[in-house]
């Protein structure tokens, strides 16, 4: 191989790398909309993204799959569960452990701040992942 055809090869592939790449963000952006139903981000979802955040529930639950594995999948909760065991979970005052050892803290949660996670969990219980995770529980 020459160097002249050494540098051609690294061109050409470059190219096709980054236009190969630029179609799969394209893809990905527009499933988003299709997928995620943005449309449905009310303020008081926006808000319930809010408490999550604040208060790191990231940090034991997992959501679509992504976060630690000490607490349940909560991206599906809603369905899984049923609103009003999701209202009782938050609403409860003690440390709670149900059915296992492990404990989820109490966090004081006023009743706009369950709203909200109650309608943040809703529209992500709308999203379309492709059957993602697939242990229900996470
Ligand atoms: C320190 C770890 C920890 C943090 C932080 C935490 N949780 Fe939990 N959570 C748990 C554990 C453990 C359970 C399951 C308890 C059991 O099943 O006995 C649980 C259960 C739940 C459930 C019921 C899920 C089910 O399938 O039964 C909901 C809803 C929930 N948590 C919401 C939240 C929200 C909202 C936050 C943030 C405000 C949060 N959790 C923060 C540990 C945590």
């Amino acid at each position: 191989m020459t160097k002249m055809s050494a540098r051609n090869m690294f061109i050409v592939a470059t190219l096709v790398v980054t236009v190969l790449f630029g179609y799969l963000t394209y893809l990905s952006y527009d499933a988003f909309s299709a997928n995620a139903h943005p449309e449905n981000i009310t303020s008081q979802v926006a808000h319930g993204k809010e408490v999550w955040e604040k208060h790191s529930c990231i940090n034991c639950h997992t959501l679509l799959g992504e976060g630690a594995y000490y607490a349940p999948e909560l991206g599906n909760v809603i369905e899984r569960r049923g609103e009003p065991f999701v209202r009782s979970v938050l609403e409860t005052t003690a440390v709670q452990g149900w059915g296992t050892t492990r404990k989820m803290p109490q966090f004081d949660l006023s009743a706009a701040d369950i709203d909200g996670l109650v309608e943040f969990f809703k529209w992500m219980n709308g999203i379309d992942t492709n059957n993602w995770p697939p242990n229900k529980e996470g």
